[in-house]
């Protein structure tokens, strides 16, 4: 059944809208003092993850603060290859680690991708948790990381300032990569259809660290598993269209092979003109983002100003989501957020 708000939906698949609708990446979370509060009741962000009741709460946080016109499951990408046993932990004030690292030969031999029903169930009960408390109003999306972004993250063993170990891995034993690569395309592609089956109306599919490759590499390392997954997914549940959003973060320079792998919208970091991507994907797929996160420490005047600046430059019809070009900085006044989103909605009906 359609969403009573279906906005996000309708621009999504360039069906006519009043207004552009709007979402913003990482809207649940530490810049929102009610989120914090209910981390600390879990302990620590994974229990958070873990806990459907209390993910179902922080992911109406800020649709209870703001008009946002999707709500985006509260989760993380590393669910993925916690569930594969790599053993995920958050340190405090380090991001994301994994007690056993993919290093060795016969550990990614040895590697398969986790069935979502028993290993990820905890998401998908927090998934149909969220659409139950959600009511029809607006749309849930789910979501997963790349297959490449993940290998990033399971080599390398957390985050990096420049993936040397899996780089080194990229350049020396190719062939171990795509192994894992093959295997977290099944995953993901498994996981999604998993979250879609629990009643995710569109999917957004992270890919953070596609943009630090060659282009020779982004289109063997990571395009070539995402056009996998994409061709993978589920597209049509409930007798409605399942939308699937592609972000590759610096991945501006390859828009147009971005645009053909089947997605229905492309998601642009603030890098890129999106009137320009506009003519560059000549229409063919919507467009999601694409302001600077930093914006939002300015004031509403500045706000509105950007605001506006990207609405002319995208220009009249649908086709478009505004979004942050990445995710909200925990250190994000939230009343800022509030003027973005009153922003987008006023002045965008202008443009439709
Ligand atoms: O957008 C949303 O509101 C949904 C929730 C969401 C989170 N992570 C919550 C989170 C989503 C969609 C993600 C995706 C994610 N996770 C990505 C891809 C998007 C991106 O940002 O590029 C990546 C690379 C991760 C891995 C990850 N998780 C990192 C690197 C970190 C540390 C970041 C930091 O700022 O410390 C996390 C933790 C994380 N994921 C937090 C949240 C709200 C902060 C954790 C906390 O509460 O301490």
């Amino acid at each position: 059944m359609k969403p009573k708000n279906d906005t996000f939906l309708r621009a999504l698949l360039k069906q006519p809208v009043p207004y552009t609708p709007i979402w913003i990446m990482r809207q649940a979370g530490r810049y929102l003092p009610e989120y914090n509060q209910t981390r600390a009741r879990a302990g620590d962000f994974l229990s958070l993850c873990k806990n459907p009741d209390l993910a179902t709460e922080v992911t109406l946080q800020p649709i209870a603060r703001f008009g946002l016109d999707a709500a985006i499951l509260f989760s993380d990408i590393l669910t993925i290859p916690d569930a594969m046993g790599l053993g995920l932990y958050f340190a405090e004030g380090e991001g994301p680690k994994f007690e056993r690292p993919l290093r060795e030969e016969w550990a990614i031999r040895d590697l398969t991708a986790p069935d979502p029903d028993s290993h990820l169930r905890y998401v998908l009960d927090a998934v149909s948790q969220i659409r139950r408390a959600l009511n029809n109003e607006i749309p849930l999306i789910g979501f997963s990381g790349s297959p490449f972004t993940l290998a990033c993250y399971m080599v390398e063993g957390g985050g990096s300032d420049d993936f040397r170990t899996l780089k080194t891995m990229l350049y020396q034993r190719p062939e171990l990569l795509h192994h894992i690569l093959q295997v977290n395309a099944k995953a993901v592609t498994d996981y999604l259809n998993a979250q879609i089956q629990a009643g995710a109306q569109a999917v957004q599919i992270f890919d953070t660290w596609g943009g630090m490759l060659s282009s020779h590499a982004y289109e063997k390392f990571s395009l070539a598993y995402l056009r996998q997954v994409v061709s993978g997914l589920i597209r049509d549940h409930d007798g409605e269209r399942v939308p699937c959003i592609v972000f590759t973060k610096n991945g501006g320079i390859w828009l147009e092979k971005i645009a053909a792998i089947g997605c229905d919208a492309v998601g642009l970091d603030w890098t890129c003109d999106i009137g320009e991507a506009r003519k560059r994907v000549g229409g063919k797929i919507s467009l999601q983002g694409n302001m600077d996160p930093m914006v939002l420490f300015s004031d509403p005047a500045a706000i509105r100003k950007e605001v506006q600046r990207i609405l002319v430059s995208y220009g009249s019809g649908s086709g478009h989501v505004f979004n942050l070009g990445h995710g909200v900085s925990q250190f994000t006044p939230p009343e800022n957020v509030a003027a973005l989103v009153d922003a987008v909605h006023e002045l965008s009906k202008a443009f439709h």
